[in-house]
């Protein structure tokens, strides 16, 4: 299989600290790949080494065959690469389809464009982009009106604006209400296979990445740990050690109970270590308690 995105060795250094010490990883056209791990494993300096939103110490990214090491995120924009944030960044005050509009102007065209008169193949792409994601009936919604459900799936639209080949989606899932997670993935799932779109997944919710991935890479203090099928990881005694081996971090999250890594048969999402997960993003986000459906 020829990767559509391919990383060599990358290193990201915030001073004496590597948030990122020598990670290879790849994805190929159409396919979806789940990157999880435990907090400050190194998962958004990694996206943000990819997409080029930070400058890499070492190493080699190639996308669609093209050497994107020394590119700027816009550039990379272009040529088919787009990402959300951990942190939701919509307008709140502009209303859905302006959001949306906007998102290509600035992401995949420049600064000069942004201020130009939306065209109606812009427009055209981003009413059936918002039928797409079940939020065609709020296209004149203000986006600041939306539940954290809907605004995941607003940046989720206004990452494919641009068409792109590949997108990086920082923690889609945080700050929403559990029973909306289904619809989430399930619209992934829809612009996977309708649009032929490949995702690399930022996950704390490892039901979700389980769910939508044949393939998870697991970070853990800026290395690849693990990768396998999902089964595979939730048995990987080093993945159950890293989320739960330190005694003093067990104090992070009392409920985290270790599955049992010999476990034959347990299917992926019945063991405690996938409900403990689960959910264990931005729990505090204000709108986790004010979900409505999106349909
Ligand atoms: N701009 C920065 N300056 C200094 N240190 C940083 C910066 N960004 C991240 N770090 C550090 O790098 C490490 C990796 O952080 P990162 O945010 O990539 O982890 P993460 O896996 O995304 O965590 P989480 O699951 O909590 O989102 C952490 O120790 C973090 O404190
Ligand atoms: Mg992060």
């Amino acid at each position: 299989m020829t990767a559509l995105l391919e990383a060599r060795g990358v290193v990201k250094r915030f001073g004496g600290l590597t948030a990122v010490g020598g990670v290879d990883i790849s994805v190929a056209a159409g396919e979806m790949v789940g990157l999880v791990g435990p907090n400050g494993s190194g998962k958004t300096t990694l996206f943000d080494c990819l997409s080029r939103v930070q400058p890499v110490d070492a190493g080699l990214i190639r996308f669609g065959g093209v050497d994107i090491t020394g590119l700027r995120a816009h550039d990379v924009a272009r040529l088919g690469m787009s990402r959300t944030f951990q942190i939701i960044r919509v307008y709140r005050d502009l209303s859905v389809a302006e959001n949306m509009h906007l998102s290509i102007q600035w992401g995949a065209l420049g600064v000069p464009e942004l201020f130009a008169r939306t065209d109606a193949a812009t427009r055209c792409r981003a009413d059936e982009l918002l039928d797409l994601l079940l939020l065609g009936r709020l296209r004149h919604e203000r986006a600041g009106n939306l539940s954290g459900g809907q605004r995941r799936l607003l940046e989720i639209g206004m990452s494919l604006m641009s068409e792109p080949r590949l997108v990086l989606l920082d923690e889609a899932t945080s700050g929403v209400n559990p029973t909306l997670v289904a619809d989430i993935a399930d619209r992934i799932r829809a612009v996977n296979s309708e649009q032929q779109v490949a995702f690399l997944l930022v996950e704390h919710n490892v039901q979700f990445v389980a769910d939508l991935c044949e393939r998870v890479v697991v970070l853990d203090q800026g290395a690849v740990l693990a990768e396998g099928t999902p089964g595979e990881i939730m048995r990987d005694p080093s993945v159950i050690e890293a989320y739960f081996g330190d005694p003093g971090e067990g104090a992070r999250d009392q409920n985290r109970v270790p599955s049992d890594p010999g476990a034959p048969d347990e299917r992926v999402g019945e063991g405690s270590l996938h409900r403990s997960l689960a959910g264990s993003g931005d729990a505090a986000d204000p709108d986790a308690g004010r979900e409505e459906p999106v349909s």
